[in-house]
């Protein structure tokens, strides 16, 4: 078998255990003689794998029944438009942090419905970070407020998630579930799939029933929380394929537990970061305290040498690591399914580059 160690920021790398079980399954699902793309979204076998992935995502929450979870299509960038249609009315005003791309696009999206307060804006700053406690200006009675737990570009995280008394939503795309929190402080959170849960295309979203209840339903039905909630999210076709690969990893997060994938986690990334720490060669681009677990983010002295990193490491089953075009450099994105001999890979790898090239 070929596998690479594949470095992808999304859509990335699955548990080989789900792909397989998929390939086992995607032909004759459970004897049915039909693939899980092939059937009814109402029959009795998809129903069994929505009801699963619910409750999954539930357990794995830690969330109860006073929260619903939705799987929708458009992934998160679409969650980027529903929010503010939903939550933010005329009048209103709504806080959002931007501490990078994605919180900016997230910004740029709300700023088309209504008035955005940025409460803090450290999107232009290198090192990269998340806002300092303190730093946040909150708007009294704002409609909600709006973070980014994981900026996927720039390789920042936030340690401790911000007190407010607006409503907290979050974009967790690419840190969910890589860590126990306390997720019932969140009114809504949602996520991309196509990092830590499944494919993309697809947004998980937990959202607070009373929370939804008092959202605008002056809208289009499929842009209304309020009616996904109603149908158990099953109000249109739902993307099936998706959500039965999120059934499957997180059949696999239950059994590790949630402890068990934040301590690998905080191992796999720690590694990466030591050797930025012992070097003079390699220069991590986030701020410390706000290092990513999921995406390590570096610079090499010059871009020729970190195109020469990238060809190299690939030669060496090593893959996409290349940084996002809009910031270039290297990014090695260690997500839950990321196996750790991948992570040893990597650090053997850079000890050696830099010693030939240092
Ligand atoms: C933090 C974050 N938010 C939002 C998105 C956008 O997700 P999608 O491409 O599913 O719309 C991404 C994509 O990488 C992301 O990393």
């Amino acid at each position: 078998m070929a596998r690479v160690y594949n470095f992808s920021a999304g859509p990335a790398i699955l548990p080989l255990e789900a792909l397989q079980e998929a390939q086992k399954d995607l032909v004759d699902y459970k004897g049915s003689g039909m693939s899980i793309m092939e059937m009814s979204h109402r029959g009795k076998e998809y129903d069994a794998v929505h009801q699963e992935a619910i409750a999954n995502m539930k357990e794995l929450l830690g969330l109860n029944d006073d929260y619903a979870i939705l799987f929708l299509a458009g992934g998160a960038s679409m969650q980027f438009a529903m929010i503010p249609m939903n939550f933010l009315g005329a009048n209103q005003c709504a806080d959002y942090i931007n501490a990078g791309a994605w919180g900016s696009k997230a910004v740029k999206e709300a700023r088309m419905i209504g008035n955005v307060n940025v409460a803090a804006d450290c999107q232009k700053d290198i090192p990269t970070r998340m806002p300092e406690e303190g730093e946040c200006k909150w708007t009294d009675g704002a409609a909600y407020a709006h973070i980014t737990t994981n900026e996927t570009i720039s390789g920042a995280q936030m340690k401790s998630i911000p007190q407010v008394n607006a409503p907290l939503i979050a974009d967790m795309s690419s840190d969910i579930l890589s860590r126990p929190l306390d997720y019932t402080k969140f009114d809504l959170l949602y996520a991309g799939a196509q990092k830590n849960l499944g494919p993309s295309g697809l947004a998980m979203v937990a959202i607070k029933k009373d929370f939804a209840a008092k959202g605008n339903m002056a809208l289009p039905s499929m842009l209304k929380y309020q009616i996904h909630i109603d149908n158990n999210s099953l109000y249109n076709t739902p993307p099936c394929f998706g959500i039965y690969m999120l059934c499957l990893t997180s059949r696999l997060l239950k059994a590790k537990g949630m402890e068990q994938v934040f301590a690998e986690n905080q191992h796999k990334a720690k590694l990466i970061y030591d050797v930025l720490d012992n070097s003079g060669f390699y220069r991590g681009t986030a701020k410390q305290e706000f290092r990513s677990d999921m995406n390590v983010t570096f610079r090499l002295p010059s871009e020729e040498l970190e195109a020469l990193f990238i060809t190299q490491a690939a030669e060496n089953g090593m893959k996409q690591l290349k940084g996002h075009r809009s910031v270039g450099g290297i990014r090695a994105s260690v997500y839950n399914a990321f196996p750790i001999e991948g992570v040893q890979c990597l650090v053997d790898f850079m000890k050696d580059f830099e010693q030939r090239n240092g």
